[in-house]
C-alpha cells in the first residue's frame, strides 16, 4: 500500500506574493539546474516534477510546506499548484524520511514471491512497522506497487538502486552495509532524477557557471 496522502498537513496558502518571496534555500547549482531544464519546454509549468525532485534533494529528502512556496515562486505559479502536483505522487515525502528508505514491492509478483515476508523481516529486524523511521532516524521502511523488476521478484528499491531475488540473509547483509555507509539514498536518488533531466552538455555548462561564480567570489 501507497504512503497515505495527508493534505490537512499543508497550511492552505492560495497564492505566492511574489512582492515578499519566501525563505529562498535553493544551492546556486539547483538555480542553475532548474533554469535549464525549465528551457526544455514551451510550458514552463512542464518542468514541476524536476523542479520538485530538486526541491526533495535541496531540503533534506522530503517537501516541507517551504520547499513547496519556493518551488511556487521560483516556478511563478501558486503554491496550491505546486501542492497538488506533490501530494498526487507517492515519490515526493510529505514528511521527514530517514537517511535510507527501503521500499519493498509488494505487488502481484513479489507477493507470490514472498515479497511480504520481506517485509515482515525487516519489520521485524529494525523494530518498526510500514511507513516508520527508525529512532535513529537510519532507516525508513514503505511498502511500494510494482518496481517493473518482476524477474527478480522480491524486490526492493533502495534510493537510486534495485536489490532482488530477497532472502533474510541478503537483507541482513545489505542492512549492514547500509548502516555503516554515510549515503543519504533519499537525497541521492533525487539527485540521480535531476541528473537525468539534464544533458551532458547542460551539465557542464552548469560546471563551468559555477567555477566562474566561485573565482568572482573570491575576487
Ligand atoms: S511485482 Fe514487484 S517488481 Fe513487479
Amino acid at each position: 500500500m501507497s504512503e497515505p496522502i495527508r493534505l490537512g498537513e499543508y497550511p492552505r496558502v492560495r497564492r505566492v506574493d511574489e512582492r515578499k518571496p519566501p525563505e529562498l534555500r535553493f544551492s546556486q547549482r539547483a538555480i542553475e539546474e532548474l533554469e535549464r531544464i525549465k528551457k526544455h519546454y514551451p510550458n514552463k509549468r512542464a518542468a514541476m516534477l524536476p523542479a520538485l525532485w530538486i526541491a526533495q534533494r535541496e531540503y533534506g529528502g522530503y517537501l516541507p510546506p517551504e520547499a513547496l512556496m519556493e518551488v511556487a515562486y521560483r516556478m511563478g505559479t501558486s503554491y496550491a499548484v505546486v501542492e497538488g502536483v506533490a501530494t498526487f505522487y507517492t515519490m515526493y515525502n510529505k514528511r521527514p524520511v530517514g537517511r535510507v528508505m527501503l521500499e519493498v514491492c509488494t505487488n502481484l509478483t513479489c507477493s507470490i514471491c514472498g515479497g511480504y515476508d520481506i517485509l515482515r523481516y525487516l519489520e521485524q529486524k529494525l523494530g518498526i512497522q510500514v511507513g516508520e523511521t527508525t529512532p535513529d532516524g537510519q532507516f525508513t521502511l514503505m511498502e511500494v506497487e510494482c518496481l517493473n523488476d518482476c524477474g527478480n521478484a522480491p524486490v526492493m528499491q533502495v534510493g537510486d538502486r534495485y536489490y532482488g531475488n530477497l532472502t533474510p540473509e541478503k537483507i541482513d547483509a545489505l542492512l549492514e552495509e547500509l548502516r555503516t555507509s554515510d549515503q543519504h539514498t533519499v537525497v541521492q536518488l533525487a539527485d540521480t532524477v535531476v541528473q537525468c533531466h539534464l544533458t551532458e552538455s547542460e551539465r557542464q555548462d552548469i560546471e563551468r557557471a559555477l567555477a566562474r561564480a566561485a573565482q568572482a567570489e573570491e575576487g
